[in-house]
């Protein structure tokens, strides 16, 4: 979190230090960016445009298998500059095309690509490439429709299927990497910039023209603009190694949308940034940054980012992911209604681009996230709801605010502490006057299965009796200043601090013991904590008061000597990767860690959660929330959420209760506040808001189910947890801009939060099918055409949430109020089974002990459930549960050893007396003549026969109720309803 007002109590902060959108860099005020967009636009100019990139024929190394190829790459304009070019496929059918220089004066930094990625990927052994008089190509796929062609002059990489070009990586020859050069040898004029008679002064002004070599100036311009140093604000970056940029254009001639590159408050279907209505004239950054009061509207880069970028059209999805660590802008444009183009401009870095080909969303999500990781399974308590503030103050607050709920019986998961439980902002140690007993107060807040979440930020304190910082220093593992030798100093919460350099081995097995519980002699541990404490990573972009762009400088330098520059946006993925590698190591067998980030990268949906960071208690904030989560998830990091209520502000009751309603159904779910703002936990509520907010938490509670299930198939498939229409809907038009409603899982809710002051309607798009939605509170059924989607207005006064269930699902809920999600372990079952317009329906239902990793070794139940029509004419319907993971015994999964899967295992006999307490059917088309078990048992059941509305085009569906037909939900059964 970042404060104003707290911040004036934190001595010798430079006075300079302004919280406004001018702290951070626009394109026009980052050397690199103007000059990639200066190079797009000489191009777009220049109607002879023509990349001086090319490959040599002559040079083209095939691989033994002529799986993969390397060839050398030449620029026309500097001859003796070489680099050299690898193109490969995977077995998965994703290009991976990689180029560097080769023999420069340094090396490009090439290692992002090795943090983001789980594994190196294995190259396909079916593909063969051909090498032609032109270039190089590969024809591959089961159905052989996919094509990869490398031309060789200019270079341009082009991916089609079925003879149509998908992707065009140099399409309008944009590729440019600066190549390493000094001063001195552009001075002499041997870099191809020749300098003018009367000699010249570079050190004094970086802009001048110089006179520019006829050679080079076309493609890299006529002047030197900021090459050997850039000034921005009070802040002098020295670039001791000059310009060393990369450009690349990347075009999707046949999609004319594209989604992704988080972190950004915008739409999902991303505005255009390029070309003459472009909606935004700055492009969008990916710079990790502490930006204070972020717009709710912009493309300025935000805690984290994701280069992977999904294109999409009715008939064909593909997307890119492009690794690189440094600060990067990302030009977008729609030449056409169906074609995108984008521009990627980063200051540092190799070319490592992955072209995944689809061709459905589904397919994406796979390729990408057999790539860089699925989001891990979390523990199912982290589910729930999580109770946050800047500060809880004391033990006795916290145990107040528990109590509070528990009178109120308001359910609650998770209680958080805020940097003030620190002494002097040291992290673990405990601020001893206001929380003498933390240990006792943890164990309080677990007594009912709850958890206690505590932060520990990255800046350490420099003071030699702060163990955690003297260790670091003894160690020799802290970030160095630009000299490479000297440790980094820097302002932050605890004043004057340092920072670990977690791209250092040597800080790994180091930080994993910090966390340890138990006394460990010499070695520092964390005694006054528990084994189930949760970890808050924040401020790891990092975020430093003092620097620029309230960051690290980028000169100063990190393990290997690259310079912060080269590896800025990776850095808070590691320091959440250890951490939560660290709360692993706390037992033997580990627990499923919980660790929440606030910076990430490509991959760092592996280690936990993270949150959109400080945002505002404003509408347009809390709409623009769900937007950015539904972004996070389609880039493979699902557990996301945005803080309830606004970080900033005193939300009026209205809104805190809307916000409650985007809060149930965001997969990470916390309330949080300004150590500014007014207390406002949910018992503070009057009637009737606080009533509200007890049934919206309930509503999430008793859909854990659905979320857990969710979370099970995005850890196993990289499906997202929350599902926009286009990723559901691939070919539905009218659905590719729509962010404001999505499906939860795969389960067949459609929501669409409320983000509207004084609304008391809503209108909601039914996508183009044949289908019925049935509204989830009153069972009013809505049908769909497949011609073209539905418009419906439904009403949305404040403790209404429009939320339907997609004709053809069956829901499962548990649906007994209780404090605490591990109090409903044991509660029975209801199953929701929404029949389709045809009279079926399925879901699944997955469980598992919710906190170990016994589910990799086959602990666990996952269950199918299906209605069908027991004939073909019967107006009746057979409801059935079988056991999933028994069906699927060949689907080949990571993080569930379905090989050693059996059904009674330990997991399932403990739960075996969990029933089935409720079944409800909707839409059944006549009264049932008997319910029985298929033994023949009758059940109990009442019926409510439907009513048609007076138009005929809707109507409440009928309801069958069947109470308590004491069935397992773990066991085999069937169900005979006949009509
Ligand atoms: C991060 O996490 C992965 C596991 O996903 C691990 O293999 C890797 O070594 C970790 N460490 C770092 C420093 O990234």
């Amino acid at each position: 979190m970042r404060a104003f007002r707290s911040l004036l109590v934190l001595a010798a902060v430079p006075a300079a230090l302004a919280f406004k959108s001018q702290d951070f860099k626009t394109c026009s005020q980052s050397g690199f960016c103007r000059r990639g967009r200066a190079l797009s636009a000489r191009a777009s100019e220049s109607p002879s445009w023509r990349s001086p990139y090319s490959v040599d024929a002559s040079s083209i190394a095939l691989s033994s298998d002529q799986a993969s190829f390397i060839a050398a790459v030449k620029s026309s304009i500097y001859p003796d500059v070489k680099f050299s070019l690898d193109v490969r496929i995977h077995d998965d059918g994703v290009v991976r095309v990689r180029m560097d220089e080769v023999d420069g004066l340094r090396k490009h930094y090439d290692e992002a690509a090795s943090w983001a990625l789980l594994d190196e990927p294995k190259v396909s052994q079916q593909v063969q490439w051909k090498v032609g008089k032109d270039g190089v190509s590969a024809v591959y796929g089961a159905k052989k429709d996919v094509e990869v062609k490398v031309a060789f002059e200019p270079l341009k990489v082009t991916l089609l299927r079925n003879g149509k070009e998908q992707v065009v990586l140099n399409n309008r020859g944009l590729l440019h990497m600066e190549h390493f050069r000094t001063k001195e040898s552009v001075a002499k004029g041997k870099e191809g910039i020749a300098v003018p008679e009367e000699g010249l002064d570079i050190d004094d002004d970086a802009q001048v023209v110089l006179g520019a070599h006829p050679r080079t100036a076309w493609f890299e311009g006529e002047q030197e603009d900021s090459w050997w140093e850039e000034t921005f604000n009070s802040f002098t970056d020295p670039k001791p190694r000059g310009p060393e940029s990369l450009s690349v254009d990347i075009d999707f001639p046949n999609h004319g949308h594209v989604y992704g590159i988080p972190q950004h408050a915008t739409r999902l279907d991303l505005p255009t940034t390029t070309g003459e209505n472009a909606h935004y004239s700055d492009p969008y950054r990916l710079y990790n940054a502490d930006v204070f009061e972020y717009l709710a509207d912009s493309t300025t880069s935000l805690y984290g980012s994701i280069p992977f970028m999904h294109a999409h059209s009715a008939d064909s999805t593909v997307a890119i992911f492009n690794a690189v660590g440094s600060d990067t802008f990302i030009d977008i444009g729609h030449p056409t209604a169906k074609s995108s183009t984008s521009h990627w401009i980063s200051e540092t870095g190799i070319l490592d681009v992955f072209i995944f080909p689809g061709p459905t969303p589904a397919d994406v999500f796979a390729q990408y996230t057999r790539l860089t990781g699925t989001p891990a399974l979390p523990a199912h308590w982290a589910l729930g709801y999580h109770q946050c503030r800047w500060n809880y103050v004391s033990s006795d607050d916290v145990r107040t605010v528990q109590k509070r709920f528990d009178e109120e019986d308001i359910p609650v998961d998770v209680f958080w502490l805020d940097i003030e439980y620190s002494e002097e902002h040291k992290y673990f140690i405990w601020d001893r006057k206001h929380f003498p007993d933390p240990v006792d107060m943890i164990k309080d807040v677990e007594a009912i299965g709850r958890h206690m979440v505590v932060i520990v930020d990255p800046h350490l304190k420099r003071t030699n009796d702060y163990p955690v910082y003297k260790q670091a220093t003894e160690l020799g593992i802290l970030v160095k200043k630009g000299d490479g030798t000297t440790d980094y100093e820097g302002w932050c919460w605890s004043g004057s601090s340092a920072w670990v350099d977690f791209f250092n081995p040597g800080s790994w097995d180091w930080w994993k013991s910090l966390f340890k519980t138990e006394s460990q002699g010499e070695q520092w541990s964390w005694v006054d904590s528990t084994v189930d404490t949760g970890i808050w990573n924040d401020m790891n972009e990092p975020s430093i008061f003092n620097g620029p762009e309230i960051s690290m400088p980028r000169e100063n330098i990190h393990y290997g000597g690259w310079e912060h520059r080269d590896l800025h946006n990776i850095n808070g993925m590691l320091f959440h990767n250890l951490t939560s590698q660290a709360a692993m190591a706390r037992t033997d067998p580990p627990k499923r860690p919980f660790v929440l980030t606030r910076s990430f990268y490509a991959g760092s949906q592996r280690f936990g959660a993270m949150w959109t960071g400080d945002n505002l208690g404003t509408w347009e904030h809390m709409a623009v929330g769900v937007k950015m989560v539904l972004a996070n998830n389609i880039a493979g990091f699902s557990f996301a959420g945005s803080d309830v209520g606004g970080f900033f502000g005193n939300p009026e009751p209205e809104m805190l209760v809307r916000w409650y309603g985007v809060g149930i159904f965001s997969p990470f779910f916390r309330a949080h506040a300004h150590i500014d703002t007014k207390r406002r936990e949910p018992f503070l509520l009057d009637e009737p808001y606080k009533g509200i907010v007890r049934d919206m938490l309930r509503l999430r509670y008793a859909m854990l189910p659905v979320w857990y299930t969710a979370f099970r198939e995005a850890s196993v498939t990289g499906l997202p947890v929350v599902r926009p229409h286009f990723v559901v809907f691939p070919q539905d038009e009218n659905g590719f801009s729509l962010d404001d409603q999505f499906f939860v899982g795969g389960s067949g809710l459609l929501v669409k939060p409320v983000t509207r002051k004084g609304a008391t309607e809503e209108t909601v798009y039914l996508p183009a099918e044949d289908q019925v939605y049935y509204d989830y509170f009153n069972d009013y059924a809505y049908r769909s055409t497949s011609s073209k989607g539905k418009e419906i207005t439904v009403s949305a006064e404040l403790h209404q949430i429009p939320l339907f269930i997609r004709g053809g699902s069956i829901i499962p809920t548990r649906e007994r109020p209780r404090r605490s999600s591990p109090l409903m372990k044991r509660d029975p079952f209801t199953l929701r089974v929404a029949l389709s317009s045809d009279g079926s329906a399925r879901g699944e239902l997955y469980l598992d002990d919710g906190e170990t990793f016994s589910h990799q070794q086959g602990q666990f139940v996952w269950r199918e459930f299906a209605a069908e029509k027991p004939t073909k004419k019967s107006k009746g319907v057979r409801i059935s549960s079988r056991d999933l993971a028994a069906q699927k015994p060949a689907e080949a999964v990571d993080h569930v050893a379905l090989t050693t899967y059996d059904s009674s295992n330990a997991f399932a006999k403990d739960i075996a007396d969990v029933r089935v307490e409720k079944i409800v059917v909707l839409g059944l088309p006549a009264k049932p003549s008997s319910v029985t078990i298929e033994s023949g048992k009758e059940l109990r059941w009442t019926y409510t026969p439907g009513v048609a509305s007076s138009d005929k085009k809707g109507g409440t569906a009928s309801v069958l109720v069947i109470r308590d037909p004491k069935l397992a939900i773990t066991g085999d059964w069937s169900i005979l309803v006949q009509a």
